[in-house]
């Protein structure tokens, strides 16, 4: 069944608390649960009385009564696959016991109450408390919880759930018990249950307001030594949102529990996070720059969760966004206060157009408040999250930052302990500012990448700069045709000298003139003039990536090369050059595909030759200067899709630009060895990314060659970190042969006991450039590491394999799809949830070419056709085959 927004009606019955008891058995645990349930509506008579509809799911039903009095089914309630009814509740208030018996052992979906090795955890967004017990479970029905967990006192010494430890004691059989209780209303999806054998790290944060907060990190025993980072970030993250937005912590007591097995990333469940341990274990012989910087800013998402999601939540799940989208706009924030802000925006845009605008662009695009849904699991999407961030931030860029301050204290104080839509945020928004956001709202209802189109041109004789600016948005699933947006576009015009020219728009103050200026766009066409200017060299346009857009302005190479080196936005700069490399990538494919040798401009290579030479440069963005756009990112331009000349063309250019400049390749690789003691910080780690990118390169040059080959083992036995024995790996798993079967199996040793490295070997084996990748995959399967039912493992090597290594995905005999169908056909058994996302690969069917969308088409309706499809699965695929 379709789930619509437009179909949305309050609750019938407000819960005005819930008492929960656990007996935790490992394949047969009991929850008692007592309900005080209170009419939402006026009752003037019994006429008025609504049934009562409880979701439930997998559950075993033990008891219930109404009022201390058992119900009889059929005569009092009804149970279906999907929940309990009462149908006929007395008229007012009533309370309601129920007990239900749930096997959190045999619960491979991860959702509800599971086993992760060994320790009982809880997965409830979005639809996991119902897997628990019969309960409203809806994000707008709020109360106030009581939880009293029993369990054993050797397998689970620690007992842990949401708000403050009221009481604990010991029961009899060596069983103990605590209770706990969360004094901040909260819906059901937020509820948390811990219980195990765990190790814990405990620190301490004093708030600005003088509260003393307890901070504990729980872990598996013998990983402890791996939270300190986490700790660290923690407090940075809670500092950081005092002194940016004001929001101090709200409770005396901060948990997060680091599990093996979990569906997502982390969950924000009050006062008790839950993670995926790969967000918050570290240390540097085992985890790389990049991990580090994914659990600071994972461990932040989760703490800012506790102001936008917990104190003020959704109403519904169509307003996903409007916590997440947010969320991630605060994490991304965070990033970059502490670390580079240019560097944090391109790492952003790199993977919105590695993921979302791939999905805005195909069978799956929804807008960022979706309107209908199957599953609601399938909705925790790139468009959701990143872009839904995209949207958070030109509502920062149009209001500016006191503006947006000035916006989140009046959502706040409007709307905190309770359920909000994303019309309520942009309400308080345009209300705090006295502006109208009418227009703007589109960016929530309307899916699909926009397309800017910029023409300029410079009249000599008034010295005025014209620029035309059109937008068009492409139709999208259900959305034929599409209105303009509301878009702050940053543009900025360079002289000759690479210097911005002072812009004011006609009829502006010429006082108040800037070097950026951003345009707001409203209609499909518009024109902005600025008078007094002196003729442009150069147009840099949507610096900063001012908006969730595709530019469609042809620019000529020789502008783009200026840009590259010119200009001052360091955004637009790194994009000049990511626009000039995937020119002269498309040209190469052509060449290639015609059977000729591709040729690259020397102007290019001079560029790239500039950026290694400029001592002034900061590494990080050097790092990233130098990096030539992804594969995939090269295919989303192009239709259809030729995965093989894409590869080739890529290894051209890289290889070029390596013969070209060896030697500077060599210096910057000399120069930036790190001498000192590991750090993860910036300054280090971006030396190291600049080395890692020489390397590449130099890794390009004659890879069979014995000295090349000899550096990247050379390198990798160096390493004293994860992330210089990473690097040198990776090239290595593409090059193949005696060295690089030998250094994987080093690794191997290595690692073999550490399950979060053993998901890196996994990966780089997965993601090779090697034509036997498919049949390394198939017998990586049997490794012992490797299991179906652990979704780090399937992410890693299965996941990898179909969404990041296109090349060999895409084999001409379709081995790669039928690999990947059956895979997710079995693991739809498993889990659905995993299933469904590792399935959307299969979706991109129309941007290949004939014989492989039959191919994959063939695929899509073979997983339709199989029996006893879950709801996830059968979205994604119906919905993909659709096209
Ligand atoms: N709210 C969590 C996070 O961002 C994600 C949990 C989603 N879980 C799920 N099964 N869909 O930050
Ligand atoms: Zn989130």
């Amino acid at each position: 069944t379709v789930i619509r927004r437009e179909d949305y009606t309050a609750p019938d019955y407000a819960i005005d608390s819930l008492a929960l008891a656990f007996d935790l058995e490992p394949g047969a645990t009991r929850v008692k649960s007592r309900l005080a349930v209170a009419p939402a509506h006026e009752q003037g008579s019994a006429a008025d009385v609504r049934p009562l509809k409880l979701d439930g799911e997998a559950l075993k039903l033990v008891s219930i009564a109404l009022d201390g009095q058992p119900l009889a089914e059929g005569r009092d309630y009804r149970v279906d696959d999907s929940g309990l009814t009462v149908t006929a509740p007395p008229q007012g208030s009533f309370t309601l016991e129920i007990e239900t018996e749930i096997d959190p052992k045999g619960n491979s979906e991860l959702s509800g109450l599971y086993l992760s090795n060994g320790i009982f955890c809880t997965q409830c967004e979005a639809e996991g408390f119902r897997r628990i017990t019969y309960f409203p479970d809806r994000p707008d029905v709020l109360t106030r919880y009581h939880v009293t967990i029993r369990g054993p006192k050797d397998s689970c010494p620690v007992l842990l759930s949401n708000g403050n430890l009221a009481e604990t004691g010991e029961l009899s059989d060596g069983r103990h018990y605590a209770v706990w209780d969360d004094p901040f209303p909260k819906p059901s999806y937020l509820f948390a249950l811990v219980a195990g054998d765990l190790a814990c790290h405990e620190e301490g944060f004093t708030t600005h307001s003088g509260r003393e907060v307890a901070l504990r990190i729980y872990v598996e025993h013998g990983k402890e030594s791996r939270t300190g980072w986490a700790m660290d970030s923690l407090k940075r993250a809670m500092r950081w949102d005092e002194t940016r937005f004001g929001l101090e912590y709200d409770l005396d007591l901060f948990n997060i529990v680091a599990v093996s097995d979990f569906n997502m990333g982390a969950m924000e469940n009050k006062s008790l996070n839950v993670f995926n341990d790969k967000y918050i274990l570290a240390d540097p012989d085992t985890a790389t720059d990049g991990d580090y910087a994914g659990i600071e800013s994972v461990v932040a998402h989760e703490y800012f969760h506790n102001w936008t999601g917990n104190r003020v939540t959704c109403r519904d799940w169509f307003q996903l966004s409007l916590k997440e989208g947010l969320t991630v706009f605060r994490d991304q924030e965070f990033s970059s206060d502490v670390r580079s802000r240019p560097v944090e925006r391109i790492q952003t845009v790199r993977a919105l157009r590695a993921r979302q605008f791939p999905e805005d662009a195909g069978p799956l695009a929804h807008p960022v408040r979706p309107d209908s849904y199957i599953e609601i699991n399938n909705f925790y999407t790139p468009t959701v999250y990143e872009k839904g961030a995209e949207v958070i931030r030109m509502l920062h860029s149009l209001l500016g930052e006191d503006g947006f301050q000035k916006g989140m204290r009046l959502y706040i104080e409007r709307h905190d302990g309770q359920a909000a839509t994303c019309d309520d945020f942009v309400a308080a928004m345009a209300d705090a500012n006295d502006v109208d956001l009418e227009q703007f709202k589109r960016w929530y209802s309307q899916a699909g990448t926009p397309e800017v189109e910029v023409t300029g041109a410079y009249d000599g004789d008034s010295g005025t700069y014209e620029m035309t600016v059109r937008q068009t948005c492409p139709p999208t699933p259900g959305q034929p045709e599409k209105q303009p947006l509301q878009i702050p576009f940053a543009v900025g015009l360079l002289d000759a000298q690479g210097q911005d020219i002072p812009l004011a728009l006609e009829g502006e103050d010429s006082g108040a003139t800037s070097a950026t200026k951003v345009l707001e766009l409203r209609e499909s066409e518009q024109r902005f003039r600025f008078p007094g200017v002196p003729e442009p060299r150069a147009l840099s346009y949507n610096r900063g990536f001012s908006a969730p857009v595709n530019l469609k302005s042809e620019q000529s190479a020789e502008e783009l090369a200026f840009l590259m080196a010119q200009d001052s936005d360091p955004f637009a700069r790194w994009e000049a050059g990511q626009r000039y490399a995937l020119r002269l990538l498309l040209q190469a494919v052509e060449t290639l595909q015609a059977g000729g040798v591709p040729e690259f401009d020397t102007a290019f290579i001079d560029a790239f030759r500039e950026i290694l030479r400029d001592p002034q440069l900061d590494k990080a963005f050097a790092a990233e200067a130098l990096t030539l756009p992804g594969e995939s990112y090269i295919g989303e331009q192009m239709q259809p899709l030729d995965v093989d000349a894409i590869h080739r063309a890529r290894e051209a250019l890289r290889r070029r630009l390596a013969e070209t400049l060896t030697d500077d390749l060599q210096e910057v690789y000399t120069v930036n060895t790190v001498t000192e003691a590991y750090s993860p910080e910036g300054e280090q780690a971006a030396q190291r990314a600049l080395r890692n990118t020489a390397l590449s390169y130099l890794s390009a040059l004659a890879p069979e060659e014995g000295a090349a080959l000899e550096r990247l083992v050379d390198h990798y036995h160096a390493a004293d970190n994860m992330t210089d024995r990473m690097a040198p790996l990776r090239l290595l798993a593409d090059i193949g042969g005696e060295a690089a079967e030998a250094t994987l199996q080093d690794f191997h040793d290595r690692y073999r006991d550490n399950d979060l490295v053993m998901d890196k070997w996994l990966a780089l084996q997965a993601v090779s450039a090697r034509p036997d990748t498919l049949e390394r995959v198939k017998a990586l399967e049997e490794h012992p590491v490797f299991s179906l039912s652990r979704p780090n493992k399937v992410r890693a090597l299965i996941g990898t394999f179909v969404q990041a290594n296109p090349l060999r995905y895409h084999a001409a005999d379709g081995s790669g799809y039928r690999f990947h169908a059956d895979r997710v056909l079995t693991l739809d058994g498993i889990n659905s949830q995993i299933a469904a996302r590792l399935l959307t690969p299969l979706g991109r069917w129309a941007r290949m070419g004939e014989e492989r969308q039959r191919l994959m088409k063939a695929e899509l309706e073979r997983i339709l056709s199989a029996p006893d499809l879950s709801r996830d699965v059968y979205e994604i695929a119906s919905k993909s085959l659709e096209g």
